[in-house]
């Protein structure tokens, strides 16, 4: 089962307008017309229009890094499916470890967001992953679990193959930490008996798992060669057009 790697760059509360569009441009120049590996760029809210105009043309995609999953109302400081449609975002990260942190996200309410994007054609990234403080008690697995049993709650057979998940283990976020591509692997594989069993081999043989959490050019194709990791999460080295532009090479030459 060949499946499109995807290299999807999370820029946070990075760069603005201004910087995101010539970001974007540099990036586009090189990789603007890549079409073996699924490109996606999330850079925060207030740059979605300019980076799109940037974008136009190209098969380069756009996503957000949140949304609200009520269509419109009284939800001061959030953005609905709907908004983010008329922008030209295809993908929506959901659930990452920061805003599960930082903003009390459940797994509940991160669940009713999959649901809502995926209901307004939106590509749920489904982040998932353990805290060091999970990981040395052994309870990796078991996190990974409710996270993805939990944010997949009433996603369909039709539905489960548009949403890409992204194993993120939040000790290796942003630290130059990068998980050994074993321990990597290990989870990548659970998290596809984990769909297996919720949809089947052949649905679960299509979802892309991608890995998220100092992933760099240098450690990038050890990753990428590993039989369940169909991609990656890219914070830090998302934010310069030269390391990026290589993980996207990375992906096209480990297909
Ligand atoms: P870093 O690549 O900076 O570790 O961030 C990973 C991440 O959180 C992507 O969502």
């Amino acid at each position: 089962m060949i499946r499109k790697k995807v290299i999807a760059g999370n820029w946070k509360m990075n760069k603005t307008a201004t910087d995101g569009v010539t970001l974007a441009k540099d990036i586009a120049a090189e990789i603007g017309r890549e079409t073996g590996v699924d490109v996606v760029l999330c850079p925060p809210f207030t740059a979605l229009a300019s980076v799109a105009h940037a974008l136009e043309g190209q098969s380069i995609k756009l996503g957000a890094q949140n949304m609200h999953p009520e269509k419109n109302g009284a939800f001061t400081g959030e953005v609905s499916a709907e908004m983010l449609r008329t922008l030209y975002v295809t993908h929506v990260i959901l659930g990452h470890s920061e805003r599960r942190t930082y903003f009390a996200e459940t797994d509940a309410f991160i669940n009713k967001k999959v649901l809502s994007a995926l209901a307004n054609q939106l590509k749920p990234i489904l982040c998932v992953g353990e805290t060091l403080a999970e990981r040395e008690a052994g309870a990796t697995l078991a996190v990974v679990q409710r996270h993805v049993e939990g944010g997949l709650a009433g996603v369909t057979k039709e539905q489960i193959t548009t949403v890409i998940i992204a194993y993120e283990p939040v000790w290796a976020i942003g630290t130059g930490k990068v998980a050994t591509t074993e321990q990597a692997q290990e989870v990548h594989a659970y998290i596809r008996d984990l769909l297996t069993k919720l949809y089947g081999a052949a649905l679960a043989q299509k979802v892309r798992i991608l890995y998220g959490g100092s992933m760099k050019p240098a450690n990038a194709p050890e990753l990428l060669a590993q039989k369940d990791i169909d991609g990656g999460l890219i914070g830090g080295a998302s934010l310069e057009a030269r390391s990026f532009i290589e993980l996207v090479k990375a992906a096209d030459a480990a297909k």
